[in-house]
């Protein structure tokens, strides 16, 4: 069974609470429900990590090494410049998803930009929570390859 590592960055913890505008209502741990559950149903194992922190966000990526075989990560506002989180997605060599529930590129200029985008197979932004579950297809068609 493949293995799937699901990253979230900074603030997305507060995720039905915080700007719901702009991310939705749903609570991370409802989106993470259904990744978890649409990953199953396609035959994948998810693990879900969030954390606030660059560096937990580095070294569970580094541990993905062992224990995963495709990656979906929305970095939050680390995206934008942590060149250190690229690194480590670079370094693992396996195959990552980039996402994003809001249209970073309708949104300010400092979102525009991903630093991450390079060392990703592709990228979903835009469609809120299913951002997340179009990155499940995307993923799952990178580690069947
Ligand atoms: C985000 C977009 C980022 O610009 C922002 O910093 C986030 C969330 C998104 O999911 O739309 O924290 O990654």
């Amino acid at each position: 069974m493949k293995r799937i590592l699901l990253v979230h960055g900074p603030n997305l913890n507060l995720t039905g609470i915080r700007e719901p505008g702009i991310y939705g209502r749903n609570s991370l741990a409802a989106i993470n429900e259904e990744v978890v559950q649409k990953c199953a149903r396609l035959g994948m194992e998810c693990n879900v990590f969030q954390s606030n922190s660059e560096g937990e966000i580095i070294d569970r990526l580094h541990a993905a090494m062992d224990d995963c075989d495709g990656i979906i990560i929305n970095a939050g506002a680390y995206t934008h410049y942590s060149y250190a989180i690229r690194d480590a997605i670079s370094a693992v060599r396996l195959p990552t998803v980039e996402v994003h529930m809001s249209n970073v590129h309708a949104r300010e200029e400092f979102r525009h930009h991903s630093v991450i985008a390079p060392v990703c197979a592709g990228t979903i932004a835009g469609f809120g929570k299913e951002s997340y579950l179009l990155a499940v297809d995307a993923v799952k068609a990178l580690v069947e390859e």
